[in-house]
C-alpha cells in the first residue's frame, strides 16, 4: 500500500501517519521529520534548510526529491509506505510518479485531510512531541494518559517544535495554499484523490483512512 497524506500544517497528517503505521505496518516517511533530523544532526542538507524551514518556506523540489528516492529504495519500504508532508508541489508530484514508474510501482491512493483554518492555528500552537520516539500529543485534544510520561515510551522529555510560532505558521499556510493545494485537482484528475473530513476526532478521521485503504 502507497499512500499520500495531503493537508495543510496541522491537519492530523503525522498524527494519522503515525496510527496508520501500527494498524498497516508500513512507515511513515515524513520529509519535515526527515529535514528537521537532518539540521539536527548539522548535515549539508540540513544547514540549507534550517533557515528556509525557520521562515515556514519549502525547502527546494532537487533536495527533498533525493531524500525521497533514497529513502523509498530502503527494505523496510518494499511493501509499501505513507508519505506525510510529501510532494508539496507539482514538481514534486511529478517525480513521486516517476520514481515509481520507474520501480513498476504504483500509487494507491491520496488522502486529503480538509480542517478549517482557525482550527489548523489551535492544533499547532497546543503540539508538542515525545523527545525520544516522536510520538505526537497535544495540550488539549490528545494528553499522555498518565500526566508527563510518554505513552508510547515511557520518557518524560517532551519538545515542541521552532517553526510552531504564530507568524510562521500563517507562512506555512500560504505555502500551502499557494503551492501544495493545487495537488489537489492533480490528483482528482488522476482518480486518485479521496477526501476525508479533518475536522472529526482522531479515532473517526483514523477509521474513514482505513476504510480508503480498504477499498484502495
Ligand atoms: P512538516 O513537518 O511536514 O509540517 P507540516 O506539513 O506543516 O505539517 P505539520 O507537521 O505541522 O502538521 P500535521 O498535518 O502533521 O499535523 P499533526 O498530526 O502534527 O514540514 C515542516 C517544514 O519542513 C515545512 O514548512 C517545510 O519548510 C519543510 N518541508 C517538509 N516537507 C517538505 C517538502 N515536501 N518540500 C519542501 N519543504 C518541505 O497535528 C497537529 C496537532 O493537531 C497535533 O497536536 C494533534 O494531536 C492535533 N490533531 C491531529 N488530528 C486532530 C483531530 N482530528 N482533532 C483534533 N486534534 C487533532
Amino acid at each position: 500500500m502507497r499512500l499520500i497524506l495531503l493537508g495543510p500544517p496541522g491537519a492530523g497528517k503525522g498524527t494519522q501517519a503515525q496510527r496508520l503505521v501500527r494498524s498497516l505496518g508500513i512507515p511513515q516517511l515524513s520529509t519535515g521529520d526527515m529535514l528537521r533530523k537532518a539540521v539536527a544532526e548539522g548535515t549539508e542538507v540540513g544547514r540549507k534548510a534550517k533557515s528556509v524551514m525557520d521562515a515556514g518556506q519549502l525547502v527546494s523540489d532537487e533536495i527533498v526529491n533525493q531524500i525521497v528516492s533514497a529513502r523509498i529504495d530502503e527494505p523496510d519500504c518494499a511493501n509499501g509506505f505513507i508519505l506525510d508532508g510529501y510532494p508539496r508541489t507539482l514538481v514534486q508530484a511529478d517525480a513521486v510518479e516517476k520514481m515509481l514508474s520507474d520501480k513498476g510501482l504504483a500509487l494507491d491512493a491520496v488522502i486529503e485531510l480538509k480542517v478549517d483554518d482557525e482550527a489548523l492555528v489551535d492544533r499547532i500552537a497546543g503540539r508538542y512531541t515525545c523527545a525520544k520516539c516522536g510520538a505526537g500529543y497535544h495540550d488539549t485534544n490528545l494528553k499522555p494518559k498518565t500526566e508527563g510520561v510518554c505513552d508510547q515510551c515511557g520518557s518524560t522529555e517532551f519538545k515542541r517544535r521552532a517553526d510552531d510560532r504564530p507568524d510562521t505558521v500563517k507562512a506555512r499556510l500560504w505555502s500551502y495554499y499557494k503551492d501544495t493545494a493545487p495537488l489537489i485537482g492533480y490528483y482528482y484528475a488522476k482518480d486518485k484523490l479521496h477526501t476525508v473530513d479533518g475536522m472529526a476526532n482522531i479515532e473517526d478521521v483514523t477509521s474513514e483512512i482505513e476504510k480508503i485503504v480498504r477499498s484502495s
